[in-house]
């Protein structure tokens, strides 16, 4: 079953209405904050574990559980930060966006409640540099929930004190990955650190810091106005929630839209999207989660449950929910060769695995497309990507090497074909 209108979180996804808080409140944004703060930390956080809300920014963690890792207090003076992850950089993404532009108090009161129930003392919203009307939109209401109280001092009556600063980027992919974004806001270049410490401990200043995407916190304070079980009563076990998805590529309208977790693909694409450009027949494969996830074949997703087990149980990951819909007319092996070119161009060059292994990744998947490369260097390039993957600082690495991974676990039999035509070729002219 789809969702209802009246269980949308996004209410003002399309822009319909204006963004500004007059109009968000007649949405129900900003809606008496101070009652929801007044529940208290442990309340609150209690709310959002029951929720079953999972990080939406990729990796799925459990976003309750992650505020609970910030400490009750500071011991030694130092204070706690909240770091709101608005680069959505994956090729393929585009829901912060949305959010932002059209319904940027939803973000800011989150951003409050959720600052709140972790102890800090402000929120930075990184956002992406080519977001520029974007951040335009953001500053504006920034502002003017500044202006009405909402944000400073006794923030929205509430008696507590919180500031929500936004900070731009200046376009560099690394900078989403969260101990890159906080290296870039301290004024550094953008590479992530390794870990341990941890950000809870210490991150942002070298203060106790949460990093969340804005998805994440713009769902906050429904969640905790409409209950946890209302919340948990969509999507399956451990897959809980509404999310926004973002469709794009070889169907009829792509979109953004918000759904039930757990729908399954082709209601997904049927209900939204009016179907797969020139019929179901003509699906070739998915890339169900940005581009950092390995494709699925069209048979296998068809009819698979859109959410993080079921796409994980196919060998894929949910990732941000960015659906890459591929039809029959897609050159496969150039499609995810251009993939692997956005990877070493977007390496920090930190760790030598990555930073050499993306090069040579994408070279070899430049001759696997045109088809000049020995059968036997198939192997090699998956051998290859099985040396970088867990072998970075960062995630980086693993998502240069999984879309590789869905290539050759699934068309083989193109790369091989192109190699033994291109063979043929060379034999005639010899
Ligand atoms: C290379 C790389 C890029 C990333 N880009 C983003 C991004 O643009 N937005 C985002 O929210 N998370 C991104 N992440 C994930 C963040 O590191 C972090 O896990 C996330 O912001 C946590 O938020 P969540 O718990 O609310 O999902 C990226 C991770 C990596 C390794
Ligand atoms: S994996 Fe790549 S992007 Fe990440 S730290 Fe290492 S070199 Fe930089």
């Amino acid at each position: 079953m789809a969702l209802a209108d009246k269980d949308r979180i996004f209410t003002n996804l399309y822009g319909f209405q204006p963004w500004n808080l007059s109009a968000a409140r007649m949405r129900g944004d900003w809606d008496n904050t101070k009652d929801l703060i007044a529940r208290g930390r442990d309340a609150i956080i209690q709310e959002m574990k029951d929720s079953g809300l999972r990080g939406r920014g990729g990796a799925g963690f459990p976003t309750g559980m992650k505020w609970s890792f910030m400490p009750k207090e500071s011991k030694d003076g130092r204070p706690s930060f909240l770091v709101i992850n608005a680069d959505e950089s994956e090729p393929g993404s585009c829901k912060d966006r949305e959010i932002i532009r059209h319904d940027p108090h939803k973000l800011i009161e989150g951003a409050l409640v959720a600052g709140f129930a972790m102890g800090a003392r402000a929120a930075y919203i990184y956002i992406r540099g080519e977001y520029i009307r974007e951040a335009e939109t953001l500053f504006a209401a920034v502002a003017e929930a500044y202006d009405a109280g909402l944000l400073g001092k006794n923030a929205a009556g509430s008696g507590y004190d919180f500031d929500v600063f936004v900070h731009r980027g200046a376009g560099a992919y690394i900078c989403g990955e969260e101990t890159a974004m906080i290296e870039s806001i301290e004024g550094k270049k953008g590479q992530p650190r390794l870990k341990p410490p941890f950000p809870a401990g210490a991150g942002l200043y070298g203060c106790p810091t949460t990093v969340n995407n804005v998805e994440s916190i713009a769902v906050a304070p429904t969640i905790l106005r409409r209950g946890a079980s209302w919340f948990a009563s969509f999507g399956r076990e451990n897959n809980r929630g509404t999310k926004l998805f973002q469709i794009s590529g070889h169907v009829d309208k792509p979109c953004v839209v918000e759904e039930e977790m757990s729908i399954p693909f082709r209601e997904l694409i049927e209900r939204h999207c009016g179907g797969i450009r020139g019929g179901w027949d003509n699906l070739l494969a998915v890339i169900p989660g940005g581009s950092s996830v390995p494709l699925v074949p069209a048979e296998q997703i068809m009819d698979a449950p859109m959410d993080f087990d079921g796409l994980r149980a196919l060998g894929s990951g949910l990732g941000t929910a960015a659906v890459i819909v591929m039809d029959k007319s897609t050159d496969i092996v150039r499609a995810i060769s251009r993939l692997s070119y956005f990877y070493k161009h977007e390496s920090c060059g930190q760790c030598t695995p990555c930073r050499e292994g993306t090069g040579w990744m994408w070279r070899v998947m430049e001759r696997l497309r045109t088809g000049d490369a020995e059968v036997e260097e198939i192997d090699m390039l998956f051998n290859v990507t099985k040396q970088v993957e867990g072998h970075t600082i960062c995630a980086l690495g693993d998502a240069a090497a999984w879309p590789i991974q869905g290539l050759i676990r699934h068309f083989r039999p193109e790369i091989e074909r192109r190699i033994a035509s291109r063979a043929d070729v060379r034999e005639a002219a010899e």
